[in-house]
């Protein structure tokens, strides 16, 4: 086996999940997603395309009507996007990894802006790429990048520099500045930007569309951004995402496709399409409902003595830290196994992580939410 999948780390929030499995009394927010189902249209299209028999291979970048409407949505969140930059993918982390794939190898250097979902430091790893870890840091509980040190990081050396924003865990947030200043470093050092937007829509600030590269970039420009259906439009068991790619890359793309996959299933495709075909009735309701679940989850913690946390300005979650808890992985699986609380431990991304807890607060039944910390506020009287 190769050595970079030798020492690859195992899930910090499956350790946690696997102390509390074959207890059905944990009220579990580690995972990154709602617990409210696919609307009705999009599992209605998506069966409808199985009766009808769309059991086959398609299309490498995806149904030519589906990438005709991610083009469509793009254009109408960030301005024109020409559909011959849009391909459709397996989820959102497999977007992610044949852009890697398309970037990055052996011995090259990509910079990452951390804590982050772990997988996506993993894949350059796998692929053999050495990974520069910059940190976000905490001030009064909300997360902020230093710009300065981050440019510092991102030489003509660097290949890609790799960003998450709205961000997993922190909920940290580029804004138009900080992304403009980082194009224009980019350009400079030739290091392509992997922009990992699955969030974007999730985001309660503005007119609840996160600033995105697509707003200031040339379709010339080394950008690469990845989406998702996963969390938008409450699809995370389907498995569809898609990438925006620059000009001129589709080709090369369809080949890395169909070499990971060779194509997304007709059916998610269509249940997909029915998605984006009622995005500006639906994603709002949902953005209203997450944002009343983080404001009572953000005030419920911040009434605990001890808890340090912000409201974050988008996603789905509150990363926040118990005063004297350093270590965020043994205090999780206190959590679970004596209070039944599912939490995930904030070293899951990165050590920069370390001593902090990330809680989803995307929940149908916010009543869950007040339970939950019903069960926090126990723990921390003992
Ligand atoms: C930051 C980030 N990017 C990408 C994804 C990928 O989502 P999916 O593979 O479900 O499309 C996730 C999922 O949790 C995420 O948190």
């Amino acid at each position: 086996m190769r050595p970079e999948i030798q020492s690859l780390p195992a899930s910090r929030i499956r350790e946690v999940a696997n102390a509390g499995i074959g207890r059905s009394d944990v009220l579990a927010f580690w995972f990154g997603e709602s617990d409210e189902v696919t609307p009705a249209t999009l599992r209605d299209a998506a069966v409808a395309s199985l009766q009808a028999g769309e059991t086959f291979y398609s299309h490498n970048l995806g149904l030519p009507e589906l990438r005709q409407a991610i083009a469509a949505y793009t254009s109408r969140l960030h301005g024109a996007v020409d559909v011959d930059r849009i391909a459709v993918t397996s989820s959102g982390v497999n977007a992610l990894m044949l852009a890697m794939q398309m970037l990055a190898g052996a011995g090259d250097e990509v910079v990452a802006v951390v804590p982050v979902w772990p997988n996506l430091t993993a894949q350059p790893a796998i692929l053999g790429a050495r990974v520069t870890r910059v940190p976000l840091r905490p001030q009064d509980g909300a997360w902020q990048l230093d710009l300065d040190e981050l440019r510092a990081a991102v030489t003509p050396q660097t290949r890609v520099l790799l960003v998450n924003a709205p961000n997993n865990p922190t909920g940290w947030t580029l804004t138009r500045a900080e992304q403009q200043a980082l194009l224009d470093h980019c350009r400079g050092t030739g290091t392509w930007i992997l922009a990992d937007e699955v969030y974007e829509r999730l985001y309660f600030q503005g007119n609840g569309v996160a600033p995105s590269f697509l707003d200031i970039a040339t379709p010339d420009d080394r950008l690469v951004v990845a989406h998702s259906f996963s969390k938008s439009f409450l699809m995370t068991g389907w498995r569809l995402g898609w990438l925006v790619l620059p000009s001129g890359h589709l080709d090369a793309m369809g080949k890395l496709i169909e070499f990971n996959t060779s194509c997304a299933p007709v059916f998610v495709q269509r249940g997909a399409l029915a998605g984006l075909a009622i995005a500006d009735d639906f994603v709002p309701g949902l953005v209203q409902r997450l944002q009343a679940c983080r404001d009572r989850l953000v005030a419920g913690l911040q009434a605990l003595p001890g808890v340090q946390v912000a409201p974050a300005p988008g996603g789905m979650y509150a990363f926040f830290r118990v005063q004297g808890q350093d270590d965020s992985l043994a205090f999780a699986k206190h959590l679970v196994t004596a209070h039944g609380l599912g939490l995930a431990p904030g070293v899951a991304f990165g050590p920069e992580g370390e001593g902090w807890l990330r809680w989803c607060f995307a929940s149908r039944d916010p009543a869950r939410l007040d339970q939950g910390l019903a069960r926090l506020a126990d723990a921390l009287r003992l």
